[in-house]
Order: C-alpha cells, then sequence, then structure tokens
C-alpha cells in the first residue's frame, strides 16, 4: 500500500526492504517452534553471575567514568588487552592498532562509509554474511561472486574476479557463516599473495575463529600478511582490516566488537564513528573488560567449546539418521552453522514454509548469495537448541524433507 512517505526516501533506501524469507522468519519467534534459523548463542552458557558482579564493581569502583562520555576508539584497558590476547596468536598489534565497535555490524557499516563509492565492487564468497550485504547496499556496493568449497573460496576463481577491480575482498576465514567452511592455510597464503599483486585489501571477518571443535587453529589472514611483510616491528602495517567481535563468546546483547587495522585505517573509522555515535557504551565496555580479564573469558570459551561441539555432533549424528540421502550437508569443525544442500527441485523457501507448519524452522540459503541463485541451499545453526529440543526439530525436519522428495520425485 503506497503511503505518505514513499517518495520521501533517498535512493539508498530502495535497496532495503523486507523479502518474502524474512516475513516467514518473523513466524519463528513462537515459543512453539524450535528454531535453527538464528545465529543465537546458546543462553544457558550465558555468564549471568559475572555480569552482575562486574556491574557492580564497576559502578562501585568507577560509576562516574562508566557513566561519561568516552574515546571513539574504546575503552583504553580494553583495547590493551585486545592488543595482548591478539599477540598471542603471533602478531605484535599494538593498542593504535585497536578500536571497540559497537558489534562486528558496525565495524562493517563503517568499512562501508569510507570506502564504497555508489558502483564499487566489493569481492565476497558465494555465498556470504547476509548482514555485511545488507550494510554494503546501503553504500550502492556491487558485488563480485568467487564460489566455494569445503576449504573455502577457490583460487582460480578469486583471481580472476580479482580481475574486475573490486574495491576490496570480504572472508569469513573461520567456520564460515553460512556454510561452516574453513578457509586453508594454502589458499589464506595464496589469498595475501594476490591482494599484494593486485593491490585489493582484505576484510577479515572472524566472529567464530575461538569456537574450534576439532582440529588445528589456522593463523589468521592478518597474521599470515604480517609474515608475509616480514614485519619483525611492534604494529600492524599490512593490507588486512581484521574483525572480531565477544557476540559469541561472552553475550551478544552488550553490542561489543572491535577492529584490528594500520592505524591510519582506525583513524578513518573513528571519524567514521564519530559520526554514527560518538562511541561505544563505555559502561559495557568497562563491564565486558571486568569479566573478561584475568582469564575468565579463555575458562568461559573452554565451557563454549565443549558445549556446542556436543550439540553439533548430536545434530549431525540426528542428521545421517533423519534426513533423506537426497540432501548433503557440510560438517564444520567450529562455529555455529552447517549448510544443507537439497536437490535442485526442492525451493527452501517452500521447505521453510512446511517446516513451520511442523514447528521447526532454519534459514533459506538463497539470500546469502549475493549473485543470486542456491534456492535449494539452508542455513541451519546447531548452538541454540537444548539436546532435547534438537533431536525433535531435526526429526521433524527430516520428515518434511523425506514428504517433499518423495512428491517431487
Ligand atoms: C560473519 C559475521 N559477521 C558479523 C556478525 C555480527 O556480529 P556482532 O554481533 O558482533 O555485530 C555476525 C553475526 O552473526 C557474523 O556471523
Amino acid at each position: 500500500m503506497e503511503t505518505l512517505w514513499d517518495h520521501r526516501y533517498a535512493q539508498r533506501t530502495q535497496r532495503m526492504g523486507s523479502s518474502a524469507v524474512r516475513e516467514l522468519l518473523k513466524l519463528t519467534e513462537s515459543p512453539d517452534i524450535i528454531s535453527f534459523a538464528g545465529g543465537l548463542p546458546a543462553p544457558d552458557v550465558f555468564p549471568v553471575e559475572e555480569f552482575s558482579a562486574a556491574c557492580e564493581r564497576v559502578l562501585h569502583e568507577q560509576g562516574a567514568l562508566a557513566l561519561q562520555y568516552g574515546a571513539t576508539e574504546g575503552y583504553r584497558p580494553l583495547r590493551e588487552m585486545i592488543a595482548r590476547h591478539t599477540q598471542r596468536y603471533g602478531i605484535n598489534i599494538t593498542p593504535e592498532n585497536v578500536m571497540i565497535t559497537s558489534g562486528s555490524q558496525q565495524a562493517l557499516d563503517l568499512i562501508g562509509r569510507i570506502f564504497i563509492n555508489r558502483g564499487d565492487r566489493v569481492l565476497v564468497e558465494e555465498p556470504t554474511y547476509l548482514g555485511a550485504l545488507q550494510a554494503w547496499n546501503a553504500y550502492g556496493a556491487e558485488y563480485v561472486t568467487v564460489s566455494m568449497d569445503e576449504d573455502g573460496m577457490k583460487p582460480d576463481a578469486l583471481e580472476s574476479a580479482l580481475r574486475s577491480g573490486p574495491k576490496f575482498i570480504y572472508v569469513l576465514p573461520n567456520f564460515q557463516n553460512p556454510t561452516g567452511a574453513t578457509l586453508s592455510l594454502e589458499r589464506r597464503i595464496k589469498l595475501i599473495e594476490l591482494a599484494d599483486r593486485y593491490g585489493v585489501p582484505i576484510i577479515e571477518d572472524d566472529p567464530y575463529g575461538q569456537l574450534r571443535y576439532e582440529g588445528e587453529h589456522i593463523k589468521s589472514v592478518v597474521t599470515l600478511d604480517n609474515e608475509f611483510r616480514q614485519n619483525g616491528e611492534a604494529g600492524y602495517r599490512g593490507n588486512v582490516i581484521y574483525m572480531s567481535t565477544f557476540s559469541k563468546t561472552l553475550a551478544p546483547g552488550i553490542r561489543l566488537a572491535w577492529v584490528v587495522a594500520p592505524p591510519e585505517v582506525i583513524r578513518k573509522l573513528v571519524q567514521a564513528k564519530q559520526g554514527a555515535d560518538l562511541h561505544t557504551s563505555t559502561f559495557n565496555q568497562m563491564v565486558a573488560y571486568e569479566v573478561a580479564h584475568g582469564g575468565f573469558l579463555d575458562r568461559h570459551i573452554w565451557l563454549i567449546r565443549r558445549v556446542y561441539g556436543e550439540r553439533r555432533n548430536l545434530m549431525l549424528d540426528a542428521m545421517d539418521e533423519f534426513f533423506p540421502k537426497e540432501v548433503s550437508w557440510t560438517r564444520p569443525k567450529g562455529g555455529l552453522f552447517l549448510w544443507g544442500m537439497m536437490p535442485e527441485y526442492l525451493n527452501s523457501a517452500d521447505v521453510l514454509k512446511r517446516a513451520i507448519a511442523q514447528n521447526v524452522a532454519f534459514v533459506p540459503g538463497a539470500p546469502f548469495h549475493a549473485s543470486g541463485g542456491g534456492t535449494n541451499t539452508m542455513r541451519i545453526n546447531f548452538s541454540f537448541a537444548t539436546p532435547d529440543k534438537m533431536l525433535i526439530g531435526i526429526e521433524r525436519l527430516g520428515k518434511v524433507l523425506r514428504e517433499m522428495v518423495a512428491e517431487k520425485r
């Protein structure tokens, strides 16, 4: 229905909008539905008591500071802590390389603000994180996509995509959202070499790197880039902008994440952030610092790995038992998601409608594809549902899939 406001919006607003899938997903919020749709951490592992004690300590000991405006770069002790933690992975960054953001989602938006002119191409994996596409659509981005397999972006496809002159490369190397794929070490090195050769910067989005349930940690792209440049000094000045978040290790509701980048890029991001929100909540930063420092965060991440690792195994076993053989899926070594691939003759939006009627939900894969396609794919989250609900949900979804395969055949 047309309204008084329709012609008043900016052109970029026209690319925003509700989709049929989003409307369907609203239905999944009902408590009767077992949802594998959101990227939600398990609420039962939130460290509520530690947060409660930290809030009291912060207000009691530094109340005036916590309730005051703060620096746009972020709370200094938190930036120092992040620099120290990052150094453990073999890259000697300083707090001048770190900016705190209100979630990684804000970091994506700020990157769009400082880099994207209308019509610029952004190189993304196919499929990729939907939230990044949403952030950059507002700046008029176009996309060039690179196909993937279980080891991430394919190098040959990457090189031909680089020839189209993208503004930057967006990569999710660890347990990618949505597929769960991890970029192999060889491909990370190749990515760095190609990006350097073509003079294109890399945006590395890494919310899940610490949530590994099997296999060995692979060095981040930013660390490998620093090695590639043979920079033995303190501080990072290379070709990668790295981001990670406390959303999946502490709690998403505090909206706290960080960017690691060369100091000159941090300065530009700071200017952009001033226009967006002045700074991230001082109180939240101080509380998160109180909770995280002194070893708690490391211990907590061990707990999360154990809980999510068990849930992943349980889900994979249940899918083996209940899903029809016509459907295949990834077996991620970490993160929150796996990726289902149905026969071409099934459309995941239709499957979702039937699934919702059976009180179970997932996210259809098509919107994660910047160049279209993927209508037979689905993203399934394994961190949120409790084990008993997970089993019931996968059994229901398996039944829907078996029925729909049988009908189409
Ligand atoms: C790849 C990726 N980037 C960014 C985000 C946004 O995270 P945040 O809660 O820090 O804004 C998410 C959230 O699921 C994500 O999966």
